[in-house]
This record gives C-alpha cells, structure tokens and sequence, in this order.
C-alpha cells in the first residue's frame, strides 16, 4: 500500500471521524477500558458506560481492591460479562506482576487476560504510536473489499494489516482511520462507496456487496422458568450463578430449565449471540430453598438484562 493511500484514508479520519473520548486520550488505563468495551459493545452503548467506570475505578489500583461484584455491577448492559472478570483478573496482575503500572511491551500486554493480537494492537498503537495493527472484524472487511479478496484468511489479512500501518507513518490513527471506515463507510450490507475516501484504488468500489461468507449458526431456544420469591420485608431471593455459561457468576431468582415450552407466551424473550431465552416469570410465596440470599435492593447486585426487564414487568423494582 503506497503512502499516497495512506494519506487518503488520514486525510478523511482527521476531517470526518467521530469525536470518541478514548480518542482524546492516550492514558493507557482509559484506553484499555474502552477497547475490552468495545470488543463486542457498540459504540453508543459503550458511551454512557466508559465515563461512569472512571467514576467508579478511577485506577488501576482501585479495580484490582474491588471485589468483583462491584465490576460486574457496572459492566450492567454491556453483556459478555466475562470481560469484566478478564479486567479484574489483569488489574490484580497488573498490581502484583508490574507495580501497578500498565505495561508498555506488546507482549507483556498481550499476555494479560481478555487482550488478544488486536485488541494489544490497538492499546499499543494508540498509547506508544507502535506499529501494531488492528484486526477486528470491521477492518477484516474493508481489506478483503481493498483487495477485492473475499475468502481471504486470517494470517494474509495480517500480513496486509502490517504492510499497510508499517507505511501509514501514524500507527495510531491508521488503526483509528481503519475502524472508523469499516464502521461508517465500509459497512457489512451497504458500504457507501461513493464518500469512501479509498473507493479510487479498492478492488470492490461499487460493485454489487458480496453474500455474506461466514456460516450462520443456528439459533437455539432455551425456555427457562424464573421463579420470583418475593417477600415485603426481606425483599427478593436470588442466587449466583455458575461461573461459566450464561450469565456466569451474575445474579438471578432461580432458574429451571424447561424441557419444552409451555403453552404460556413467555413474559420476555432476550437474545443472545446463538441462543434465544424465553423467560417465564413465576410469582411463588413460599419460601426458597436452596442456595442464595435475600435481597431489599438491587442497586449493588449485578443482574443480566434479560432478568432486568422481567423484573420490570413483574413491577419488581430493580
Ligand atoms: N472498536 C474497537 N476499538 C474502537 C475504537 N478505538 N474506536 C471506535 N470503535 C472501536
């Protein structure tokens, strides 16, 4: 990719890309946040959530001391809840292994929990200006399109990644400017070629969107039956759940399982990635058995939205 591209692709980010405050930044706690939030979460559902975590956590120190109930709490509605634990995992590394200082080697940071070569590509770039590229799935799309390569793997698209940020001259927005594109203009369904700032030398400009290449997997239902123990003193019963799976270690009222749906409509239905949960509330007074606690507040339990809304729906106040 000659530097005349390049220029192409920063020109158009420094004139036209989103005003996002992990880009104003180059503190690496901030950075590290956000990039582990937006690995799977939007960019306007990351928003709100990015600058509350500081108020919360305003450093690495404060997360690591934090009992991992606080971190879930307020991971509430960014899902994939396993990011927070990764984060509370790397924080007490961070503090045992670097003094409590972020490191600044790309293998040292890539070898923290929940940091893979892209995200590490990401945080060392925008921190250090290190030539290390980013390759999430928007930036897979738009080099396959460049190169007018659609079944092209993972390990070409690195080496066209390198080349690409090694003749960039700034590693930093490069990564930036590639993200941005593939999330505005590059879009999976309807790329808008015709404001792209590199339609002039792309292999795909204006040319009919390919089918989309990865399998879709199936969808499966699962039919659970929330049992709600309410009570007017002690409040609500919850329990915690597994560590792994749905929703792990999040709290919820006990779940079964139902073997078939009932005839009922479900009172909520919350998708996930490959799994539709349809959700049956179930009022009981008696009492609960089993493990868990009573709850009077909700304001400091960490709960999946799905139960979230079923709760609301219950008029139970969470
Ligand atoms: N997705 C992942 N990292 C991002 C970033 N820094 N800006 C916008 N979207 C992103």
């Amino acid at each position: 990719m000659s530097s005349v591209r390049c220029n192409n692709l920063l020109e158009w980010y420094g004139k036209k890309a989103r005003k996002l405050p992990w880009r104003e930044t180059s503190d690496l706690y901030h950075i590290w946040i956000s990039e582990i939030m937006l690995q799977q979460t939007q960019v306007k559902t990351v928003l709100p959530r990015y600058s509350n975590w500081f108020e919360k956590f305003p450093d690495i120190a404060s997360l690591a001391s934090a009992p991992i109930d606080e971190l879930l709490k307020s991971w509430e509605g960014l899902g994939y809840y396993r990011r927070a634990r990764f984060i509370h995992r790397a924080a007490r590394i961070i503090v045992s292994e670097h003094s409590g200082v972020f490191p600044e080697s790309f293998n040292a940071i890539m070898a923290l929990p929940g940091i893979g070569r892209s995200t590490a590509g990401a945080i060392a770039s925008f921190s250090f200006g290190q030539p290390t590229p980013v390759l999430d799935g928007n930036v897979k799309r738009v080099l396959k399109r460049w190169h007018g390569s659609p079944e092209t793997g993972d390990r070409q698209l690195w080496t066209w990644a390198q080349n690409a940020i090694d003749v960039s001259g700034n590693p930093a927005d490069w990564n930036q400017a590639m993200m941005e594109l593939g999330a505005t203009i590059c879009s999976s369904r309807r790329p808008d070629c015709a404001h792209c700032p590199v339609s002039w030398n792309c292999s795909s400009a204006f040319q009919p969107v390919e089918p989309c290449t990865t399998k879709k997997t199936a969808v499966k239902h699962a039919h659970w039956q929330v049992t709600l123990y309410t009570c007017p003193t002690r409040g609500i019963w919850l329990t915690r759940r597994p560590d792994s799976g749905i929703w792990a270690s999040l709290w919820t009222p006990p779940i079964i399982e139902l073997a078939s749906p009932p005839e009922e409509k479900p009172c909520h239905i919350h998708m996930l990635t490959h799994r539709k949960l349809h959700l049956y509330g179930d009022l009981s007074n008696l009492s609960p058995s089993g493990e868990g606690q009573w709850f009077s507040s909700l304001e400091s339990v960490a709960l999946p939205t799905g139960i979230h809304r079923l709760l609301e729906k219950y008029g139970v106040a969470s």
